[in-house]
């Protein structure tokens, strides 16, 4: 696992993102990309308050300057290009604690830095980490049914639609609150199950 210490910020590293803390000044931009028009459709509508993602980067920044990584049962991370340190976007893994039953995983990334893999990229290394360092059974995302681009990353980190979809989607717009169906896929931790069936 490629974890990395620079200055105070813990880090994943991939072959072209760092997934690095927030910093508070992270804020500004992070809100601006969740502002681009493109993105409206894509994102939840709690999501498309400025000052609300603001806030959310903000309190991150402070959670991880106060609580070490490994006492951390959700990560929210910053994506940046490792050559030029440039932000692209956030990705985060919720209910990571170790040995979790099932913990979530999501991304956003700027309009600017989408179709060059990033999102796969970043996901590939949370998925890992929460399989590897975390032990967690299950990792699950979700997104709206109309989101094809992220459905394609679901299906390339190798997640799969849960059974009974076409009715939990429902369930699921419900508990979000939204008007639109929202799909769940999810991928199971093989090493952990391996490891069960053998003992
Ligand atoms: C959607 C998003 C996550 C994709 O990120 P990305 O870095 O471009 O994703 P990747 O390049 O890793 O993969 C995208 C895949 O979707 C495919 N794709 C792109 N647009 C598509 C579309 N309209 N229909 C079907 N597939 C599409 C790409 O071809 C690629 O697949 P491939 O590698 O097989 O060619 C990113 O654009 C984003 O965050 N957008 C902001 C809005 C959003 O959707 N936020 C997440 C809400 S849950």
């Amino acid at each position: 696992m490629a974890t990395l210490q620079i200055s105070d910020a813990v880090v994943l590293a991939t072959p072209r993102l760092l997934l690095r803390d927030f910093h508070e000044d992270d804020a500004g931009k992070i809100a601006e990309y969740f502002g681009e028009r493109e993105a409206q459709r894509h994102i939840l509508r709690r999501q498309r308050k400025p000052r609300q993602m603001s806030f959310y980067v903000e309190c991150a920044a402070r959670y991880a300057r106060d609580v070490p990584l490994s006492s951390r049962h959700y990560l929210d991370l910053a994506i940046a290009l490792r050559d030029t340190r440039e932000l692209v976007g956030m990705c985060s893994l919720t209910d990571v604690q170790p040995g979790s039953p099932c913990a979530r995983i999501g991304w956003h990334l700027s309009t600017r830095f989408s179709g060059f893999g990033y999102a796969t990229e970043a996901g590939r290394e949370l998925v890992k980490f929460a399989f590897e360092e975390r032990r967690v059974a299950r990792v699950y995302a979700d997104c709206y049914e109309s989101n094809a681009a992220n459905l394609r990353v679901f299906v390339k980190l190798g997640m799969r639609p849960l059974p009974w979809l076409s009715l939990l989607k429902w369930l699921f717009a419900l508990r979000y609150l939204e008007p639109k169906p929202i799909v769940r896929y999810s991928i199971e931790n093989q090493f952990l199950r391996s490891s069960v069936l053998a003992a």
